[in-house]
């Protein structure tokens, strides 16, 4: 099977990394297929922030999960999903009354997408990280979009500018990377192509 076939077929979200660093190079060949990603009248919107000091990335998913605790005991969390809300709420328990790192599953790198508001800029900079789920893959590199740290690193604006994301950019995408512990084997089923797919003939 055509490598580029079988790296979106193989791909998946990991949430259990080894203890050991992506090494610069590597780092870079992901960034770099990134900026080679299709944009709105290529206007190559993102700016990416690498994290890659473990005691940061513990301190951001230690705030995330403070940051729900709070909602949670408010009672104020409802309004932040659409649904299935149920679902949401039970995940984001699981991850806050922890001692683990339910959120970055304890990834040794960061990478933080943010760009300028514009007409685009959300599509182009989900481009942007397919682009680097599909090269890190290549590169027998897991990754995974954490939403749940975009949502909530968003809002602050002191974490923002800790992260040396300028005023005028927004935080767009959350994404870690690392060694898998071991890359699951098959896909997650799909939805039946007859329920997703209508031709026009
Ligand atoms: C925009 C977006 C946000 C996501 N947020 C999270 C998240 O906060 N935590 C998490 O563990 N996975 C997150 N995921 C991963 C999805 O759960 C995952 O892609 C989905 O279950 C399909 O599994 P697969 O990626 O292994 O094919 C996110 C994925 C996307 C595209």
């Amino acid at each position: 099977m055509n490598q580029i076939i079988d790296n979106i077929r193989k791909r998946r979200s990991i949430r259990k990394y080894k203890d050991k660093a992506v090494p610069r190079k590597i780092i870079e060949e992901i960034i770099e297929a990134g900026r080679y990603a299709p944009s709105s009248h290529n206007s190559q919107p993102w700016r990416f922030v690498v994290v890659t000091n473990r005691k940061k990335i513990r301190e951001l998913s230690d705030y995330i999960k403070r940051w729900f605790r709070a909602r949670l005991k408010l009672g104020r969390i409802a309004a932040i999903f659409s649904s299935p809300l149920k679902e949401g709420i039970e995940k984001i328990k699981k991850r806050t009354y922890t001692e683990q790192d339910l959120f970055f599953y304890d990834a040794p790198l960061l990478v933080l997408i943010c760009s300028k508001k514009g007409t685009f800029h959300i599509k182009d900079c989900s481009c942007a990280s397919q682009n680097m789920f599909l090269v890190a893959k290549s590169l027998d590199i897991g990754s995974c979009w954490i939403g749940f740290a975009d949502l909530v690193l968003s809002k602050s604006r002191r974490i923002l500018t800790e992260l040396g994301i300028p005023r005028d950019h927004e935080l767009m995408a959350t994404l870690i990377f690392g060694y898998a512990e071991k890359f699951p084997k098959q896909a997650f089923p799909r939805k039946e192509e007859a329920a997703i797919i209508k031709w026009i003939k």
